[in-house]
Formats: C-alpha cells, sequence, structure tokens
C-alpha cells in the first residue's frame, strides 16, 4: 500500500485512492494523483506517545482557505484516513504501533509526507 495514489478533486474536495495506475475524475474534470514532497523538518507532523496510541497534532494553519484536509496512515498492506476539518486543531489519535508512513494534504502546500519510525 506504500504505493497508493491520493486525488482530490479541486471542486468539491472529494479524496480518491487508487493502488495502481487509474483514470480518475471528479466533477467532470479528470484528475492527476498527487506528487507527495517529504516534509521540512519544520514542517512535520508532531508525534506523541500516549500509551497504546500515538497522538499526532500539527500547529499548521487550520483557516478556511488554508488546511490540512486529511492526514492518511501508510504502511505495507494498510491505510487510514482521517479526515481534518478548517477552523479546528489538526490532530488525531493512531491505533497502531507498527513503523509506517504519515501523509498528509494542505489545500496549499499539497501532499506532504514524513516516515514513522517506531522503536519500541
Ligand atoms: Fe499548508
Amino acid at each position: 500500500m506504500k504505493k497508493i495514489r491520493f486525488y482530490v478533486c479541486r471542486e468539491c474536495g472529494n479524496i480518491i485512492t487508487a493502488t495502481s495506475e487509474a483514470a480518475v475524475s471528479c466533477c467532470g474534470n479528470k484528475l492527476q494523483p498527487l506528487v507527495p514532497r517529504k516534509a521540512e523538518e519544520s514542517e512535520k507532523l508532531s508525534v506523541e506517545d500516549i500509551g497504546g496510541e500515538l497522538h499526532i497534532s500539527s500547529g499548521h494553519p487550520m483557516t478556511k482557505e488554508h488546511y490540512i484536509s486529511f492526514a492518511a496512515y501508510v504502511n505495507d498492506d494498510r491505510v487510514m484516513i482521517f479526515k481534518q476539518y478548517p477552523e479546528w486543531g489538526m490532530q488525531f489519535d493512531l491505533p497502531l504501533y507498527r513503523s509506517g508512513r504519515l501523509v498528509w494534504y494542505c489545500t496549499e502546500c499539497g501532499l506532504l509526507y514524513q516516515e514513522l519510525i517506531l522503536t519500541f
């Protein structure tokens, strides 16, 4: 699943995923898969062990014009998507203790990712 592609419709905000090549369209537009960019240190989500779960959060802007609209946890065999909403703090709890990748989509910055490496 690490090669999963994310598509976001600019018109309606629809989030679509594909595990392989696909012709994807929404609201009458053909969508291209988002190209993920490795997050800079300052852009990374913060990851906190809260006992049994990981609390993921970010101080990234969450205004109606500029916000993280979803985050996802991806590893070899699974994808979990956590919807986020403007004017709410960006945060979610990840009920997993396995290494993987965090991927998130900002309406201005695009698709970013960071590796989630767990040592316990
Ligand atoms: Fe952003």
